[in-house]
């Protein structure tokens, strides 16, 4: 052998085993500390587009090897909150509602809305890996809606009403809530603002690796439907909104200890559904960009 060959690592033996309902598998026996062969890493790619969200169960990895693991599926991106990047590795976004010193340690208020990560911007995200460092007692359940269901099962009426539209999406859209007791987002600096400003996408986008459309809108991004009027956008996106998260649409995720959680942006959007604010919780976020929607 040529010493130039590409060595591959060996293969590990691990189960995909499809959830109950429309979403999600669990893959078990998968140790993401060591690096993936190619044939290992087409299972996992595969899995995730045939579920939209995959659960490594019990992982033992460090900041850097979720980085890499990432990194196999495209570029990472940088949240715009730096003050919420682990130090040395900005690439991972802290998740958390633990306050030390008065000083918030992570991004507390993720999730507290619907969204699809970072369609705020004109590259959304392709997928985010959400790794537990640190999980409550009780509570801190993530909700996950299928989008492509939705979009399928949408009555004609609603679906003709958006079909060909485009819609804003605003970072800012919910960004100040005065009433929380803590303050997450302090006010953007110009530079971050820049970093931020409004994209459209279009409402119905086609997923890039399935083909199947998918509704791409949400409460807490989308601030309105081009073309319309101001009332009748806000009316659409409501009853887009309560369809898309009809029970029925609905799958959530209940931790469990060294669980890593990867799901695809362009086939679901996510909500935290929050815990009691005296139990800490703590997760780790790697974000990875994906297409222009289209
Ligand atoms: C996120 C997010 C939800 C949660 O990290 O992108 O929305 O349950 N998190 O923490
Ligand atoms: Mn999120």
């Amino acid at each position: 052998m040529p010493a130039t060959s590409l060595a591959q690592p060996a293969s590990q033996s691990f189960d995909v085993r499809p959830l109950q309902g429309l979403v999600g598998a669990e893959i078990v026996g998968l140790d993401l500390s060591q690096p993936l062969n190619d044939a290992d890493f087409a299972r996992v790619h595969r899995a995730h587009l045939d579920h939209h969200l995959v659960v490594f169960r019990d992982q033992h990895i460090t900041p850097q090897q979720q980085i890499d693991f990432s990194r196999r599926f495209g570029v990472l991106q940088i949240h715009v909150l730096k003050q919420f990047l682990l130090a040395g590795h900005p690439e991972i976004l802290i998740v958390s509602n633990i306050v030390e010193n008065g000083q918030p340690v992570g991004l507390g208020d993720a999730g507290k809305y619907w969204h699809s990560d970072l369609s705020y911007k004109e590259l959304p995200s392709l997928g985010s890996m959400l790794y537990a460092q640190e999980l409550p007692s009780e509570g801190g359940d993530t909700l996950f809606a299928d989008m492509h269901r939705a979009w399928d099962t949408l009555p004609a009426h609603l679906r003709a009403a958006v079909e060909g539209k485009q819609s804003v999406h605003s970072y800012t859209a919910r960004y100040s809530d005065t009433q929380a007791a803590v303050n997450w987002r302090p006010n953007l600096t110009a530079e971050q603002l820049a970093q931020v400003v409004t994209v459209t996408h279009p409402v119905v986008r086609t997923h890039p690796e399935n083909g199947r459309k998918a509704l791409f809108v949400s409460e807490g991004f989308t601030t309105h439907i081009v073309g319309l009027p101001e009332d009748e956008s806000r009316d659409l996106l409501a009853q887009i909104h309560a369809h898309s998260v009809l029970p029925e649409n609905v799958h959530r995720h209940q931790w469990q200890a060294h669980d890593m959680v990867f799901w695809d942006n362009r086939s679901l959007i996510h909500l935290a559904a929050g815990c009691p604010d005296h139990l800490r919780r703590k997760l780790h976020r790697t974000t990875i960009q994906g297409d222009a929607p289209f």
